[in-house]
């Protein structure tokens, strides 16, 4: 089946579990903990034995990207991150110009450290704002305020950071059109190269899901996308993903080689990864044990890894899918058969069903989600699903 795999590139994903106190909105693997109260020794160790059993498997590919992401990787010092970067250069395991990235939380004391993760090479800075209105991040009950989010962006600057993503929400608890258009002007003033806009969603298992704040209605939301999109459009910045906007040249290669159905290591509690093996032929997803202390006890060991499962070809079709129809410019069915190991024609039944819908067009060996489209992403995946796992199908332009 999967003679045509081509090795992918490869990512490392570093989950730090830890957060002051957890937001009310957030269903990430994150745990909240005193500032200050962060096991970062122990738990470094425990990532350094988990990377160095699995380098092994990569067969002499090298990260193309680091991502640290939580949780609050800022809680961790520079010091203690820079342990596990020494332990990657003496392994020979990350390409030259490698974009590292590390989120952090806008709060004074993680600041406080900008100039620190600068100084170990770490060239991607992603700042959680989320809102830049004190009564917005009060109802998001987040632990900064705007004059805290404000500074944070002045010493990211300061550190040297060329390259800034900003996290923002809009949908906020009682925000009206022309407060979401208030914060996006405020945001773009810190001169972010990169601006992550999401809609606040109510996840299952968060403290909003049993007590659901008043969200404004789908309309409002509309309007919101609308304006927000011109907004960001005029200030010169591109949209790639449903959520990604980049200055020219400053897209996430981190986040790009996920939606190109690249390869990622995992490590941490409770992190994903993929990996394809092109002498056997297959592609397997891992998921680590999620409980920081359970995790540090096994890493290193075999049993950290709670599931495996090796992609059968319907997988990799919706897989495939799932992660490259987010993209703005779609991709290029070479990609999907260098990627999958499968022939195009394996996707040919669901592109006509869902070009024949307006959902997306095709054209030089290449596909690419309408405006509609990408409006519509789970109508449009449904026609990669087998048969009987489709849902509902049925928007038409
Ligand atoms: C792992 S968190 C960010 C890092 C950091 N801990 C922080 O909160 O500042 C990644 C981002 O996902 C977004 N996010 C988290 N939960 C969300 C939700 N329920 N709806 C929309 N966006 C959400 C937030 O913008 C957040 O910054
Ligand atoms: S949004 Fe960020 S700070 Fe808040 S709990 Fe989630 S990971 Fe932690």
């Amino acid at each position: 089946m999967s003679t045509r795999l081509q090795p992918p590139p490869v990512s490392l994903y570093v989950h730090l579990p830890w957060c002051v106190r957890k937001c009310p909105y957030c269903d990430f693997n994150s745990h909240g903990i005193g500032p200050g109260a962060v096991p970062d020794r122990a738990y470094l160790d425990a990532l350094i034995r988990d990377v160095e059993q699995e380098l092994p498997q990569l067969h002499g590919r090298r990260f193309q990207t680091i991502f640290f992401g939580g949780g609050t990787p800022s809680l961790f010092p520079a010091g203690a991150i820079g342990r596990l970067l020494e332990v990657l250069a003496r392994h020979d395991a990350v390409a030259p110009g490698a974009e590292i990235t590390l989120e952090a939380n806008p709060g004074t004391a993680e600041a406080r450290r900008f100039a620190g993760y600068h100084g170990l090479g770490i060239n991607r800075l992603s700042l959680g704002m989320q809102s830049l209105d004190d009564a917005s991040l009060r109802s998001l009950g987040r632990i900064h305020d705007s004059a805290e989010a404000i500074r944070a962006a002045a010493i990211a600057h300061a550190a040297g950071f060329t390259r800034i993503n900003m996290d923002l929400m809009h949908g906020l608890p009682a925000q009206t059109p022309a407060a979401a258009m208030d914060d996006l002007r405020r945001l773009v003033a810190l001169r972010p190269t990169h601006v992550s806009w999401y809609e606040l969603t109510i996840e299952p298992n968060t403290a909003f899901y049993s007590a659901p704040p008043r969200l404004p209605d789908e309309d409002t939301i509309w309007d919101m996308r609308v304006l927000g999109q011109q907004q960001l459009r005029d200030a010169g910045f591109r949209q790639y993903e449903v959520s990604a906007w980049a200055a020219p040249g400053h897209e996430c290669r981190h986040n790009i080689n996920y939606w190109e159905f690249g390869d990622y290591l995992g490590i941490g509690a409770g992190a994903h990864g993929k990996l394809t093996d092109v002498e056997r032929g297959t592609i397997t997803r891992h998921a680590r044990h999620r409980l920081p202390e359970r995790y540090m006890k096994l890493a290193g060991t075999p049993a950290v890894v709670v599931r495996r499962q090796e992609l059968a070809a319907s997988d990799r079709v919706i897989e495939f899918m799932l992660n490259a129809c987010r993209l703005t410019e779609g991709f290029a069915l070479a990609l999907f058969t260098a990627r999958t190991g499968l022939d195009a024609e394996a996707l040919a039944p669901g592109l006509r069903q869902a070009a024949d819908r307006g959902l997306l067009a095709q054209g030089a060996g290449r596909v690419q989600p309408t405006e509609f489209g990408r409006c519509h992403l789970n109508d449009l995946l449904q026609w990669f699903l087998p048969e009987d796992r489709r849902v509902r199908a049925t928007v038409q332009r």
